[in-house]
């Protein structure tokens, strides 16, 4: 059986193109498939703060919010080491990833637990997984320039943590006119099926 974790990042609901795109993947999953949904929307991972420093290994473990912190920090990893597919919504703010994405990476980031120190530097513990990103953005860019820089980030943060089997589809030009919009959806949503 296969264990799909799914990342929701659009703050859209269910106009978020990302969102279309990841419940096309899921559709065309094979029957018996485990599908855990982690909404950062509707249900958002804190922000780091002083009171969740230390919950998420980042200080000596004092102060109020630790036992919280670890306890969602122990919830959202636990959520990432049984998937063998993570598939994470990628919707284009500021050319960067949603600040609510970024809060849940900085959760899972924990040394020794997702990654850690070697001689020979960083090395992920998250291993053996595929990751897919079902990307939405309004404009059209070159991605291999390195600007905007969501792709490139999220692909740098997944393989900090080991995840390096990345696939990504999609969606462009979402702000040129809606026949331009309709066709990338339709190209997307097709992709994201093909991988399911
Ligand atoms: C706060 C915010 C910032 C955005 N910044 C960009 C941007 O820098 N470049 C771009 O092409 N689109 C940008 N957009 C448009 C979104 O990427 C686009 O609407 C996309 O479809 C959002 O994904 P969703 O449909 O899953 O919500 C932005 C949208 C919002 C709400």
């Amino acid at each position: 059986m296969t264990n799909v974790l799914v990342i929701r990042s659009a703050a859209t609901g269910d106009a978020s193109v990302s969102n279309t795109l990841i419940n096309a993947y899921l559709a065309a999953l094979p029957e018996g498939a485990s599908i855990v949904e982690r909404d950062l929307d509707t249900n958002p991972v804190p922000h780091v703060t002083q009171a969740s420093l230390a919950g998420i290994g980042r200080q000596a473990a004092e102060g109020e919010g630790f036992a919280a912190a670890r306890a969602l920090q122990d919830e959202l990893i636990a959520e990432v080491f049984a998937a063998d597919t993570i598939v994470i919504g990628l919707p284009l703010y500021n050319f960067g990833m949603p600040s609510t994405l970024k809060a849940w990476f900085d959760y899972i980031a924990r040394a020794g637990t997702t990654f850690q120190y070697t001689a020979e530097g960083p090395e992920g513990l998250v291993k053996g997984k595929k990751a897919i990103i079902a990307h939405a953005r309004a404009g059209k860019y070159d991605d291999a320039s390195g600007f905007p820089f969501a792709v490139p980030h999220l692909k740098s943060l997944l393989g900090f943590v080991g995840v390096t089997d990345v696939t990504v589809t999609t969606a462009e030009g979402l702000a040129f006119g809606p026949e331009a919009a309709a066709e990338a959806i339709k190209t997307g949503t097709a992709a994201m099926a093909e991988l399911a």
